[in-house]
């Protein structure tokens, strides 16, 4: 983009102050902030979306199937699973693109290391895991790892030094999902450098979108693949490809899947599946009110289906509404900085905002979804922080209740 495209784009958004290093940052440097200026979608960049996802619409319980349901007919979902398995249908999706920030680690998350006695990595649990099902049905399962910027090298690097910890890797297949600039608290954007705004990745909301940028959604349609089974990096203890889940999601008819865990108590950190104004949806555990998430009825809390991030997604639903807009969540958070003056900054408060899409929207964009109950103690071990509550310890723990050497 020619300078004075640059100066008047910028200008239309108030965002002058982003070139006030132009002279200086040489060609490299102009040619590199000029491109992360065109890639913003201003639509998603912008601080009315402080608080925009708060009004609710009228919420409603969700009917799903529960332990002893799936129990009951564990035969008939399995079969179908095993089928559509075997038939090429599923690809699985790693979301591997954030920060981890809370755990804090020097690294992808997924190249933390849980082992006691001998290394065992997050990444090679999630793995053992898709395995223990394609062993079982004889048929291997895509897998496809979304990274950002930050990791994909090091994302990359660290499957082919492990040897893609025995998936064949012909059947894994990279892709990088966008950033998306940060803004501080009058709506001015952030820049990290003279040269480079403060970008990081733009939310898990956006995978699907990012898959079809990659050339990998056309991929996947011409190998046949109609479902997408999405998880996130840190639980170690999921069922990947889980043909139960699968074959329950089929023969419901719905068009997306969703597990879950009863929720222990009503103020537990999760988000819950419900029904709003007629559709599935997930809500965030402090967007519920104290009423909705106390209120039980004689079988216990009405609103106790808690997400545990592994989805299903089918294929034809998503290549019809990954264009529309999911909602944006601007999140308050740290963003470090280059100042006015030239200095560097690492604040100690909240600062900005950063703006993501959330996975959890896709739910209601998917029309109908069915919940699928699963058992915490055996599916549900995130690692989320360095001790405590969802900590490398708790989740070594479950582990080893589950029968895995650390
Ligand atoms: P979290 O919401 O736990 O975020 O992500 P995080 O970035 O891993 O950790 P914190 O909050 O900074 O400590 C849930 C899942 O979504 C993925 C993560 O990798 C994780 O699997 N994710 C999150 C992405 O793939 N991209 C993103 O932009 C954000």
């Amino acid at each position: 983009m020619e300078f004075q495209q640059l100066k008047a784009l910028l200008a239309a958004h108030g965002q002058e102050h982003v070139l006030r290093w132009w002279d200086e940052i040489g060609e490299a440097g102009r040619e590199k902030l000029s491109r992360e200026v065109e890639e913003i979608d201003w639509n998603d960049v912008s601080l009315s979306h402080i608080g925009a996802n708060g009004a609710r619409g009228a919420i409603a319980p969700i009917p799903g199937l529960s332990l002893r349901e799936i129990e009951a007919r564990r035969a008939e979902f399995d079969a179908a699973g095993v089928d559509a398995i075997r038939a090429g249908k599923l690809a699985a999706v790693l979301l591997a693109g954030g920060q981890g920030t809370r755990l804090g680690l020097n690294g992808p998350k997924g190249t933390c290391d849980i082992g006691i006695t001998r290394p065992v990595y997050i990444f090679e649990r999630l793995i053992r895991n898709l395995q223990d099902v394609t062993s079982r049905v004889g048929a291997y399962v895509p897998l496809l790892i979304m990274t950002s910027d930050l990791n994909d090298e090091a994302t990359r690097a660290f499957f082919k030094e492990h040897d893609y910890f025995g998936y064949p890797a012909q059947e894994v297949y990279f892709f990088r999902q966008a950033m998306a600039p940060a803004m501080d608290e009058n709506g001015k954007l952030l820049l990290a450098a003279k040269d480079g705004l403060a970008l990081s990745p733009n939310g898990n909301g956006g995978w699907y979108a990012s898959l079809v940028r990659a050339g990998l959604a056309e991929e996947m349609e011409r190998r046949g693949v109609e479902w997408y089974n999405v998880f996130a990096v840190d639980n170690v203890l999921q069922r990947i490809a889980d043909p139960v889940f699968l074959g329950a999601t089929i023969l419901s008819g719905m068009a997306s899947g969703a597990k879950f865990v009863r929720k222990a108590y009503p103020e537990e950190r999760v988000g819950v599946l419900c029904l709003e104004d007629g559709l599935p949806n997930v809500i965030e555990y402090y967007e519920l009110s104290k009423e909705l998430s106390e209120l039980s009825d004689e079988t216990g809390l009405v609103y106790s289906y808690g997400v545990i991030l592994n989805y299903l997604f089918r294929a034809d639903m998503l290549q019809r509404t990954y264009k529309d807009r999911l909602p944006v969540h601007a999140a308050h958070k740290k963003v470090p900085y280059l100042g006015d003056d030239g200095v560097f900054v690492k604040p100690e408060q909240e600062n900005g905002y950063k703006f993501e899409t959330l996975i959890l929207d896709m739910v209601r964009e998917a029309g109908t979804c069915l919940p699928f109950e699963v058992e915490r103690e055996r599916e549900f071990a995130p690692i989320k922080n360095k001790t405590g509550k969802d900590s490398v310890e708790s989740a070594r723990e479950l582990l080893k209740k589950n029968g895995v050497e650390l």
